[in-house]
């Protein structure tokens, strides 16, 4: 196989970008430059927002309008209500997202490309309010306030409208952080998808809703349910050892583990497992926990392959009670922060994305006509 034709693009660079790298060795991540630990640990989901869309970390009077326009940038409109409540209830939430943000385009459509900053804007405050008014419709709660002025930050309002109360400082903080954990990566398969749609000259609401359709397999955000799943099938440690080692015989893959550019270590996961270790409170999320820890042991003994974010963020959001369906859906919330951003970046300097392929199909043979075929 040529370079050219490595199966998935591996390795291939497919563009350029200033928003954010995995270093030239793939083991560190950075967003406009600044390090993933310090804007983990010193940043909130707001600020890394406004950094990836502007470039540059707000000041303190920038992030409070940013937060304010976020916050009447809420409400659902009466006919996207709608569509959300005939969703049927047993639907994967991200079909839920995918549908809402079609569905928004239709009744905010983007009129001129000077807009796209508004649209940005919209869709990131909008996003948790349509998951939620869809998930409290059919869950129970009917239909919800969503453009509560009682939460100022992202993560404040997601817990709020799930738990139907405030979420407690910590809980937000570690919903905060897998936020800004899953915000930006370069030319992962979804921000892709979204630039060659955006290099079409199609519409902003389009390339988002393409982005959404891509991260939902589990090759991709779909592997924190995934990994969710495989984590609580198993009761004890040793149970995890002996299921793990048996999954790896049969050559089945063991969601929540490795990566295409990272091959030794996510520098997000260790980040968001110190989060799922503080919400381990309680001897059935300890057991969870350890369990957690015991997989990543043994798939470092028999692969040598490591948890990516989405493994511990699984445990982190089952911790802080969120139901596993809506865990990639998060992930979208998340990464349309980067997605606008790369949309922005790609109609700065477009040029259409159109790779070639290399031809392995038959050579040209004569046509039959339908009557002479047998
Ligand atoms: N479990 C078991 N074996 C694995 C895993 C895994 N999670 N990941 C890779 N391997 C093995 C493969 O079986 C293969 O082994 P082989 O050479 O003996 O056949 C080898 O490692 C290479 O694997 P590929 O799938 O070719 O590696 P690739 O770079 O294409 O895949 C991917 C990366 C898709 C992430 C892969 O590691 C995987 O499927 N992981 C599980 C799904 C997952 O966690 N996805 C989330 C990624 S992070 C994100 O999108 C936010």
């Amino acid at each position: 196989m040529t370079e050219a034709t490595k199966a998935g693009l591996e390795g291939i660079v497919a563009g350029k970008t200033s928003i954010s790298t995995v270093g030239k060795e793939g083991l560190d991540l950075t967003y406009r430059g600044y390090s993933i630990h310090d804007l983990a640990k010193k940043a909130t989901f707001e600020e890394v927002v406004f950094l990836l869309l502007h470039g540059e970390l707000p000041t303190l009077t920038q992030l409070n309008e940013f937060i304010d326009q976020l916050m009447s940038l809420r409400s659902l409109p009466p006919e996207l209500q709608t569509v959300l409540k005939l969703i049927p209830k047993d639907s994967n939430p991200m079909d839920v997202l995918r549908t809402g943000c079609s569905m928004l385009g239709t009744l905010e459509p983007e009129k001129s490309s000077s807009l796209q900053l508004s649209i940005a804007k919209r869709l990131l405050a909008i996003m948790p309010s349509m998951l939620l008014f869809w998930y409290q419709y059919h869950m129970g709660k009917g239909s919800i306030e969503t453009s509560s002025e009682s939460e100022k930050t992202i993560a404040a309002h997601i817990l709020h409208l799930l738990y139907g109360h405030p979420a407690s400082p910590s809980q937000i903080r570690a919903l905060d952080v897998a936020l800004i954990l899953h915000a930006e990566h370069e030319f992962n398969a979804s921000t892709f998808t979204c630039r060659v749609i955006t290099s079409t000259l199609s519409d902003f609401y389009s390339a988002i809703t393409g982005g959404i359709c891509a991260l939902r397999g589990p090759l991709h955000g779909g592997a924190d349910e995934a990994a969710m799943e495989q984590i609580s099938q198993f009761k004890s440690v040793d149970e995890a050892e002996a299921g793990i080692k048996s999954m790896l015989s049969k050559k089945e893959k063991i969601m929540g583990f490795g990566h295409r550019v990272y091959k030794y270590g996510d520098p997000r996961s260790d980040i968001i497992k110190e989060w799922a270790k503080k919400l381990a409170d309680e001897p059935s999320k300890k057991n969870l926990f350890s369990i957690a820890e015991r997989i990543e042991e043994v798939m470092f003994r028999e692969k040598h392959l490591y948890p990516n974010v989405d493994f511990y963020s699984a445990l982190t959001y089952h911790f802080l009670g969120i139901p596993t369906f809506l865990f990639t859906p998060l992930f979208v919330i998340s990464r349309t922060s980067g997605w606008c951003a790369h949309i922005f970046e790609q109609r700065a300097n477009n040029r259409l994305i159109r790779p070639i392929a290399e031809y392995v199909g038959p050579l040209p043979k004569p046509f039959i006509p339908i009557e002479e075929r047998n």
